[in-house]
């Protein structure tokens, strides 16, 4: 599965991305690693000794061409990108938009390709011919994908199980798997288990969301990782709240989501309250249809009959999330007014 078919807007947004990889091996063509959708870097720079030595040369008109060299498919190199001596651009069709260099980074020596947004058909091997003065400069990378996929796609509802899984285009054998959050190295334990090398989250909560970052290593130690945003939809505040009012005066009885669903284009979100009270059940429905996320429940009069715990259930999609909320009564003699 692609990133493409995930509902962006909805509670999973792969937001701020970098893949990256690191081969403490041999020296071989660098790879580069990156998700679909990601902003890319291919880079192609002088080193501090190269620039040293030829910054003069970089006054010169300086041409940059890059090629790239598909899977088996395309045999042929194609120009991907090509900017000549008098300065002019040119960009393959394809890569319309999406590639660029910075020329004025060339003075400095860098020729770098930047695509944004990554398709997966951009994988492949990239080669950049640069000419400056009477140099030349060649550069070899080879550009990999990183797949995150996250089940159930699209909205994600606290308590709802979720699968994480990442997946990359080395061809080695893949032996780790870690998986970071907010930083952190995510500890296995009851409620996040390894399974068939993806991540598990038996319960997800609202702090769940977050950064996650997944690093793999493959049997030649060379590491990639890729980073996505992840999105839980729940409840915001205390997990019980409680909601003290004198007899007679006003009550308001909080249940708020922790996003506006309607600003995050989720349609049929409701709510319903209901507390028992002297054996009866009482129920009171929310009507504002999920707009704001806020289903507060107001009382305009409590006397002492109402104290006790209430519940609120909100639907989306067909899943119930639901909160206790306590209402604590106080009587004259316990609730004395200032002033
Ligand atoms: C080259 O430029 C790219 C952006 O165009 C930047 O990300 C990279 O750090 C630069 N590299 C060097 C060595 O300056
Ligand atoms: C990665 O996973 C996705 C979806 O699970 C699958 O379509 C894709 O083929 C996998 N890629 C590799 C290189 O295994
Ligand atoms: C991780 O960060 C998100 C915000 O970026 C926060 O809501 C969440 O509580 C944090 N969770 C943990 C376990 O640190
Ligand atoms: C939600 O409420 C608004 C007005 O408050 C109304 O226009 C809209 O049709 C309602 N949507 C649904 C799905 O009930
Ligand atoms: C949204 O909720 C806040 C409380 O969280 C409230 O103050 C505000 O008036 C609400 N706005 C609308 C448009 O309902």
């Amino acid at each position: 599965m692609t990133l493409a078919f995930m509902p962006l807007g909805l509670a999973l947004v792969l937001l701020v991305t970098n893949a990256s990889s690191t081969s403490p091996g041999a020296p071989r063509e660098q790879r580069v690693w990156a998700k679909v959708g990601d902003l890319v870097v291919l880079p192609c720079h002088l080193s501090p000794h190269e620039l040293q030595r030829s910054w003069k040369q970089l006054y010169e008109k300086t041409a940059v061409r890059w090629e790239r060299h598909g899977e088996s498919s395309h045999k042929e190199p194609h120009m991907v990108l090509e900017v000549e001596y008098s300065g002019l651009l040119k960009r393959a069709r394809s890569m319309m938009p999406r590639a660029s260099v910075r020329e004025t980074g060339f003075r400095q020596g860098n020729f770098s390709l930047w695509i944004e947004p990554l398709l997966s058909e951009d994988a492949g091997h990239y080669e950049a011919l640069v000419r400056y003065g009477k140099e030349t400069r060649r550069c070899q990378l080879e550009l990999g994908m990183v797949t995150v996929t996250v089940n159930p796609p699209g909205l994600l509802v606290e308590a709802e199980p979720l699968l994480l899984n990442c997946n990359s285009s080395h061809p080695a054998k893949l032996v780790d798997m870690r998986w970071f959050h907010n930083g952190s190295l995510v500890p296995i334990s009851s409620r996040f288990r390894s399974r068939h090398g993806a991540l598990s989250i038996s319960r997800p909560t609202v702090s769940d969301s977050g950064p996650w970052r997944c690093e793999l290593t493959y049997s030649d130690d060379e590491r990639v990782s890729a980073s996505f945003n992840l999105q839980i939809l729940g409840f915001a505040g205390p997990v019980s709240p409680v909601v003290y009012a004198a007899v007679g005066s006003a009550a308001n009885l909080p249940c708020l989501l922790n996003r506006d669903p309607s600003a995050s284009s989720i349609p049929g979100v409701s709510a319903h309250w209901s507390h028992f009270a002297g054996g009866d059940l009482k129920i009171w429905d929310i009507s504002r249809n999920g707009s704001n996320g806020s289903f507060t429940l107001h009382l305009s009069e409590v006397g002492p009959q109402d104290a006790g715990q209430y519940c609120c259930a909100v639907s989306i999609h067909g899943m119930t999330i639901t909160r206790d909320v306590t209402l604590a009564v106080m009587t004259g003699e316990q609730w004395k007014p200032r002033g």
